[in-house]
């Protein structure tokens, strides 16, 4: 009998996972059943945008994190896969900041060239995952939503592809409950129109809150003030965005800060990240990490050392995306299919154990973007993923983060060379904070 493999979750990472098999059919290996399950109603993941927040129509929590107008935070030459590029997609070259709808329509682009939706059971959750030791087997239990049915079958391999950036961490400050304001995390933030002629505190200071106070500067707020725990994000902010010490307090619409200072504010935005929450996995089998470079327990970044037949796609903290899903989907096909040999458990995490005590070395963003370089250099010589220039990728990241220092509220406008096709981007025809429409057809429409 065909083996069997499970893929949770159908967003960038599980839709990696589809590719990689599908291209090793094409190339005429034999590949086990794949079966996908994904909750939503469409492929994308965080792309596949929702309106709804908080409870969905069958009272799944939602999935979705993004907002309106969201536009790629890194240059799309950075993420752009290795087998499938933006001037494939497109025809033809486009700008190297697109917004939400641009890349997830390249994001499908692929899987449906690839012909894999009918490997996914759309509007399926998860319920329960399970490894029995007797058999060798997982059991999944999956809730087909659309139609109110609960099913249980089993696996020979699951690929956990959740994400992580989906259940908010929700820290609570004194005087919250009675604040006369809104308060949410940003991950029910939609629509930055919402605060227009406010003013509004955003707590954190990574890369949500930089990029929703961006949207409330830039769809009109009155006045923006961050606050940070650790340090400050340090950028040229406009006249009204001010970096402050950490919320100490609320009194009324009052936020009292750690420096002793005090601001009205009409509303407050948690940018303060998300969990690693998988309450769907039973606790053996359970990744339990902080959001990081180099969780614990997953050998290659993939494999779950504990049960090499369960891996994990998508957990670090991410600079590289998609293409680094991709190298770990190769990379745990080629092991599913006896390609890859894995050594012993005590090899394993030695192995893990030397990544994780580099990443203990790592000072700031970019050694970050070193180390995350050279681990997706390591996966892909392992595989036929096609080989990318890394280093140049890895000197675009550097390239962008200058150009935030420079101008964090332009650093949009700038273009990048695709290291997959050779092409320059071209400029887009408006600069990020004019252009209101975050539409596919406006993105793509001729200067
Ligand atoms: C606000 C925000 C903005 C971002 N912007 C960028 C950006 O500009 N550039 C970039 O490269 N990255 C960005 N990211 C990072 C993002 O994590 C990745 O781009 C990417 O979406 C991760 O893919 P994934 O497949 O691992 O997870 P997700 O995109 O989260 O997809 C996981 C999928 O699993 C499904 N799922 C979850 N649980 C179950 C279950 N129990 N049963 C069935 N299905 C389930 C979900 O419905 C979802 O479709 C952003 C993240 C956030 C939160
Ligand atoms: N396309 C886009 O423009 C866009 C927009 C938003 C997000 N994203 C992506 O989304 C992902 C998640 O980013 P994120 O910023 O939500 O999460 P994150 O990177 O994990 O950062 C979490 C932030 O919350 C702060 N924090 C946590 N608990 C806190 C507390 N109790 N009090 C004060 N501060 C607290 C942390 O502070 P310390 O640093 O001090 O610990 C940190 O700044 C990233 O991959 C990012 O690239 C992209």
């Amino acid at each position: 009998m065909k083996k069997r493999v499970a893929v949770i979750g159908a967003g960038p990472s599980g839709t990696a996972v589809l590719r990689a098999f599908q291209s090793a059919a094409a190339k005429g290996a034999e590949i086990p059943e794949v079966v996908c399950f994904e909750k939503q109603e469409d492929w994308g993941g965080l792309w596949n945008y929702t309106w709804r927040t908080g409870l969905d129509e069958f009272g799944e929590p939602v999935h979705g994190s993004m907002y309106r107008y969201l536009w790629s935070n890194g240059p799309k030459e950075c993420l752009e896969f290795a087998d499938y590029t933006f001037e494939e997609h497109f025809g033809r070259p486009i700008a190297s900041y697109p917004p939400r709808a641009v890349l997830w329509d390249y994001i499908k682009g692929r899987v449906e060239k690839a012909g894999v939706r009918k490997w996914v059971r759309f509007r399926t959750a998860v319920r329960h995952l399970s490894y029995d030791d007797k058999t060798g087997k997982f059991t999944i239990e999956a809730h087909d939503l659309a139609n109110d049915k609960v099913t249980a079958e089993e696996f020979d391999h699951v690929i956990v592809a959740s994400g992580h950036f989906s259940v908010p961490n929700v820290p609570e400050f004194p005087g919250f409950r009675n604040f006369n304001g809104r308060i949410l995390h940003s991950h029910d933030f939609r629509d930055a129109v919402e605060f227009k002629g406010k003013d509004i505190l955003i707590i954190g200071r990574s890369y949500s809150a930089e990029d929703v106070g961006s949207q409330c500067y830039k769809y009109g707020a009155k006045s923006i003030t961050s606050s940070y725990r650790s340090k400050p994000m340090g950028f040229k902010w406009p006249a009204n965005w001010e970096e402050k010490p950490l919320l100490q307090r609320v009194e009324n619409k009052t936020a009292f800060f750690k420096d002793g200072s005090t601001k009205e504010v009409d509303a407050i935005i948690l940018c303060t990240g998300y969990l690693h929450h998988f309450p769907f996995i039973e606790d053996k089998l359970r990744l339990r990490t902080a959001n990081r470079m180099w969780p614990l327990g997953l050998y290659r970044g993939v494999v779950w050392e504990n049960n090499p037949k369960l891996h994990y796609i998508g957990m670090q903290d991410q600079f590289y995306t998609f293409n680094m899903f991709d190298a770990q989907a190769w990379y745990s096909r080629d092991v599913i299919l006896g390609r890859e040999p894995l050594p012993a458990k005590a090899e394993m995490q030695k192995h893990s154990a030397a990544w994780r005590a580099r990443e203990e070395t790592l000072e700031d963003a970019e050694q970050m973007i070193w180390f995350q370089g050279d681990y997706v250099k390591e996966l892909i010589s392992l595989t036929d993923y096609p080989s990318f220039d890394i280093e140049t990728v890895n000197k675009t990241f550097m390239e962008w983060e200058h150009h935030k220092a420079e101008n964090i509220m332009g650093f949009r406008d700038n273009s990048y060379r695709s290291v997959m096709t050779g092409t320059m981007s071209p400029a887009h025809h408006t600069p990020w904070l004019k252009a209101m429409d975050d539409s596919l057809e406006s993105y793509l429409k001729a200067k």
